[in-house]
């Protein structure tokens, strides 16, 4: 009986099904896929930048789908995510959206809870009066914008901003920071105690004790005395910073480094000592980013200490550990400021307003790679010049010391970079490509101000003893005429880059890497509005190599490619763009300062638990 069963044609054909799995299942856990598996899913290739771009456009239309047209459901889809009823003047501030177009995703709020949440952890008395007492605050009473204290830099403009919104707002003060670089570090101990009772307080009132009006603002009755801050004006900032870092996180107990010549470590290696072993299993996907959030975190990325200006060398820092409300344009994800648009952002008449220049269709633009600007990012010396972002990018597109570190053959490197393996970053096809010739064809970057810490008694000129062997100064290239080129990496300066908001409007591609938070960072998504590089670059020739493809000047100097990826970066760039038109106009920065300042009213009433909106449910 047995076996007879088994010789009938259906079993057959069962057996063979079954060991055809169990080989390729045993082939795979062996050898690992293969690479026409590697990207499992993806419609088209196997390259894993192809998964990426499939993953991010299921991302997106997730985020789209919560896509929410009336107050209803824009109600109920706040009480969901952050647990209250939604703060006073709910149905002004969706009216003004709506009327303005806004696409109004929930998520696309999430920062302001990020920033905005420990205050509910402090009483409201005391966050309203420090608003009250610090400087360079903006302030709002009956509607009208008070007067306020011009410092030359983003007050008048940040002060312009919430003029557009007054009719909408309470009486309220808002105080700003006027520094470049972000100021509160708490220590997570403080903020996660912070957090925990708010998270107490979070309850859906029942409607009928829901107090509908804010209270006037008193603040000139309040008496907690006067403001004392302490600020930490020197030291290693890294030292200053990780004190926000989780217990647990890998950064908190590394110390700041002491020496930084020579290149900086690179934590790409699974094995290497410096990087915690798990690191970059969920960082990147075969290489190339897959969790920005992530990647942007000096939490849980110690070797940044080592690789950024913000903390080998700061060009100023002031910073308190108390946790007080001040609004700034960028942040280090351990900072406890509250964000805003950056006033870069705002400003029409700005270093980085080019209106509606876009430059030249795709197909006019080169296939190539430009980026001019200062060699920003903090102060650097001889000793340590090639720990900062902007040196070590511009150095890692210079084909001529690419090929000076591969002439080096025991020792692939340089003062600013060490080369990376090969088979990693550019796939096998990359060991025959002269990396340094191809750089040359593909790049045209470089420094238009060097920022030399040596002054030369005797010299007019801008040269800088210990950066001139490696970077000489090119000419600048007006913002408009970048967007010739198709490939616009973005890195960091001494805080966040002004330009990005610019670059994602081109019709160009942004390629970024930062560790700065910004107010539209719930907005974007990786790959597909934007390419999102590693903060130590290691990923940037297979990132060109995939677009890009392999180059060569011809003798009239023309550029030719071949096996790139040109129609996905065009696809990549003018998604971008369109997405930037469509949640990133000026309308859409008011309607994010409208709202979290509909917040920060709330948080520093006294009846804040009780106080909301429920007009949508009676
Ligand atoms: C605000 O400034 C204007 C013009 O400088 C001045 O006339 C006015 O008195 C100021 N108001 C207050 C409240 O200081
Ligand atoms: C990205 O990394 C963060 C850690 O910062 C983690 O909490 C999150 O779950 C990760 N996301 C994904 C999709 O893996
Ligand atoms: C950077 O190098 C200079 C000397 O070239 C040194 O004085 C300075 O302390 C260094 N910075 C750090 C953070 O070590
Ligand atoms: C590229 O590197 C070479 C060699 O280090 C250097 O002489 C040159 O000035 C660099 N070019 C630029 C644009 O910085």
């Amino acid at each position: 009986m047995m076996q007879n069963r088994l010789l009938t044609p259906r079993h057959i054909v069962r057996v063979v099904i079954v060991f055809v799995i169990l080989t390729v299942v045993t082939q795979l856990w062996y050898y690992g896929p293969p690479q026409s598996l590697a990207s499992f899913g993806a419609p088209a290739g196997s390259h894993p930048i192809d998964h990426l771009i499939h993953e991010a456009k299921k991302t997106q239309k997730e985020l789209l789908a919560k896509r929410t047209h009336d107050l209803r459901s824009t109600a109920d889809a706040y009480r969901k995510r952050r647990g209250r009823h939604p703060p006073p003047g709910f149905d002004q501030w969706f009216e003004y959206a709506k009327a303005h177009d806004a696409v109004i995703v929930e998520d696309f709020f999430d920062q302001i809870y990020h920033d905005l949440t420990p205050f509910w952890g402090l009483p409201a008395k005391q966050t309203r009066q420090h608003a009250k007492q610090l400087p360079f605050t903006i302030s709002i009473r009956n509607k009208e914008m008070q007067n306020f204290t011009n410092d030359k830099n983003w007050m008048s403009i940040w002060h312009g901003m919430v003029a557009e919104i007054k009719d909408f707002l309470p009486d309220m003060d808002m105080p700003m920071n006027v520094m470049d670089e972000p100021r509160l570090i708490a220590p997570w101990e403080d903020i996660n105690k912070y957090v925990e009772t708010s998270q107490k307080s979070r309850n859906i009132v029942p409607t009928q004790q829901v107090i509908k009006q804010l209270s006037p603002l008193d603040v000139d009755n309040d008496d907690l005395g006067p403001l004392k801050l302490d600020f930490i004006n020197n030291g290693a900032y890294w030292d200053t910073a990780r004190v926000a870092c989780a217990p647990d996180s890998p950064s908190r107990s590394v110390k700041a480094a002491e020496d930084f010549t020579g290149p900086p470590p690179y934590c790409t290696d699974e094995t290497s000592q410096q990087c915690r072993p798990d690191a970059s299993i969920w960082l990147s996907y075969k290489g190339y980013v897959s969790n920005w959030t992530a990647v942007k975190d000096p939490c849980l990325q110690p070797e940044l200490r080592e690789t950024h200006g913000s903390f080998v060398q700061p060009l100023s820092q002031s910073t308190t550990r108390s946790l007080i409300p001040l609004f700034g344009g960028s942040k280090l994800p351990m900072n406890n400021d509250i964000l805003i648009p950056p006033a870069m952002y705002w400003a029409k008449e700005s270093l980085y307003a080019t209106g509606d220049t876009h430059g030249a269709g795709w197909e006019q633009k080169q296939s190539r790679v430009a980026w001019r600007g200062g060699a920003t990012g903090g102060k650097h010396r001889e000793d340590n010049f090639s720990r900062f972002q902007r040196l070590r990018f511009i150095a890692l597109m210079n084909g001529t010391q690419v090929r000076q570190a591969l002439q080096a053959s025991d020792k692939p490197e340089t003062p600013s970079f060490k080369l990376q393996p090969y088979q990693k970053y550019l796939g096998t096809a990359g060991q025959h490509m002269d990396l340094g010739a191809w750089l040359d064809s593909i790049a045209d970057v470089g420094f238009t101000d060097l920022l030399c810490s040596i002054k030369h008694e005797d010299k007019e000129d801008h040269s800088c003893p210990y950066l001139d062997p490696y970077f000489q100064l090119v000419k600048g290239i007006p913002l408009e005429k970048m967007y010739d080129f198709k490939y616009l990496p973005d890195i960091d300066g001494n805080s966040f880059s002004g330009r990005y908001l610019t670059f994602l409007r081109s019709a160009s591609l942004p390629i970024k890497a930062t560790v700065y938070s910004e107010w539209h960072d719930s907005r974007l998504v990786p790959w597909a509005h934007f390419v999102p590089m590693h903060n130590s670059f290691v990923d940037i020739y297979g990132i060109l190599k995939y677009f890009i493809g392999n180059a060569k000047t011809k003798a009239d100097g023309k550029l030719v490619t071949e096996n790139g990826h040109d129609k996905e970066a065009k696809e990549l760039a003018l998604a971008g763009q369109d997405w930037a038109n469509k949640v990133l106009r000026s309308e859409d920065m008011l309607i994010y300062v409208m709202r979290l300042l509909m917040e920060f009213a709330r948080i520093c009433d006294d009846k804040r638990e009780n106080l909301g909106f429920v007009g949508d449910l009676e």
